[in-house]
């Protein structure tokens, strides 16, 4: 038996890299899946590659940032499987990154647009999936975030934007639904590069296959070492001590994302002492200061 047998997933962006490694996975763990993408090319070639090794997949064409089409795109998935149990909100309009530079001079069309992809759709991949979710007693949204979202730049003001938007509206995804079953949680990548692309910049590089192990061993954006133990701990920002977890029982249990968290309740318990010292009845010594 495996992990996914029975159950039904969409995945957005599945034509994509993360995308489509995604609905291969999902796929080849038993899950029914579609391949939702704004090119229908591109899932139809997914979804064929996942069928040809023995699974089961359908490609849909959508633009996430279109309510009719995102609807139908849940309506279709359930017409065909019986339900949905899954929805990874992974698209993302990636495309606009060359135009998402300057804040100053960018083309309000190009923020209107990464807003409307990268934010909008993951909310409505959520709107939509959710009642499907709930008549089966529950299900689980991913929505894909960023490292983006914790860190500035010099440029995609706009994406960045839309990835922190993603963290703020998971938890109240997973806070609102989670009396329905629904879990709701984010993974917040850094640099993915694939496989193609470390091919074709190995090829580049002249040395071939050596070259191309090389790359696969010592990946280029290997993400820097935590330094170990409380004191090491202590040092780093709230955020960052929050522990990723990949067990899935743990990831069962816990039905509310926690990215923030840490962050979030120092900032409410301060809200509390001032509020608490501003309700009290001033002191006949003069303010009791800050
Ligand atoms: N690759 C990275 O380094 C990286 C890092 C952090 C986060 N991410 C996030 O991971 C997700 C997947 O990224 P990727 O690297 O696989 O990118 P990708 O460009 O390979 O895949 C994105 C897919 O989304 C599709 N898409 C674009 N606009 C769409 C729309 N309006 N409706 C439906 N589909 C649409 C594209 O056709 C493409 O297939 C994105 O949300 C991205 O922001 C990627």
């Amino acid at each position: 038996m495996s992990r996914f047998d029975g159950k039904v997933a969409i995945v957005t962006g599945g034509a994509g890299n993360i995308g489509a490694a995604t609905a291969r996975l999902l796929a080849a763990e038993g899950a029914r899946v579609t391949v939702a993408d704004v090119s229908l090319e591109r899932a139809e070639s997914v979804a064929g590659a996942i069928v040809a090794a023995g699974g089961t997949a359908r490609a849909q064409a959508v633009d996430v940032s279109d309510a009719a089409a995102v609807e139908a795109m849940v309506a279709d998935t359930v017409a065909a499987y019986g339900g949905l149990d899954i929805i990874h909100n992974n698209a993302a309009a990636i495309d606009q990154n060359a135009n998402d530079q300057d804040l100053v001079t960018m083309d309000l069309e190009t923020w209107d647009r990464v807003l409307a992809v990268n934010l909008t759709g993951p909310m409505l991949g959520c709107r939509f999936a959710i009642p499907r979710m709930t008549e089966r007693g529950g299900g689980v949204i991913v929505n894909t975030a960023s490292a983006a979202a914790f860190y500035g730049s010099t440029s995609l003001a706009a994406y960045g934007t839309t990835k922190a938007g993603i963290v703020a509206l998971t938890p109240y995804v997973a806070t609102a639904y989670a009396a329905q079953g629904i879990r709701c949680n984010a993974v917040a990548p850094g640099v993915v590069v694939a496989r193609e692309a470390q091919e074709a910049a190995a090829a580049a590089a002249g040395d071939g296959e050596s070259r191309f192990r090389e790359v696969h061993r010592r990946p280029p954006h290997r993400p820097a070492r935590l330094p170990r133990g409380d004191r090491g701990r202590r040092r780093l920002p709230r955020v960052r001590r929050r522990r990723v977890r990949h067990r899935r029982d743990a990831a069962r249990r816990r039905r509310a994302h926690r990215a923030l968290t840490d962050g979030v309740a120092p900032a409410a318990a301060t809200t509390a002492r001032a509020a608490r010292r501003a309700a009290r009845p001033p002191s006949a010594d003069g303010p009791s200061g800050p």
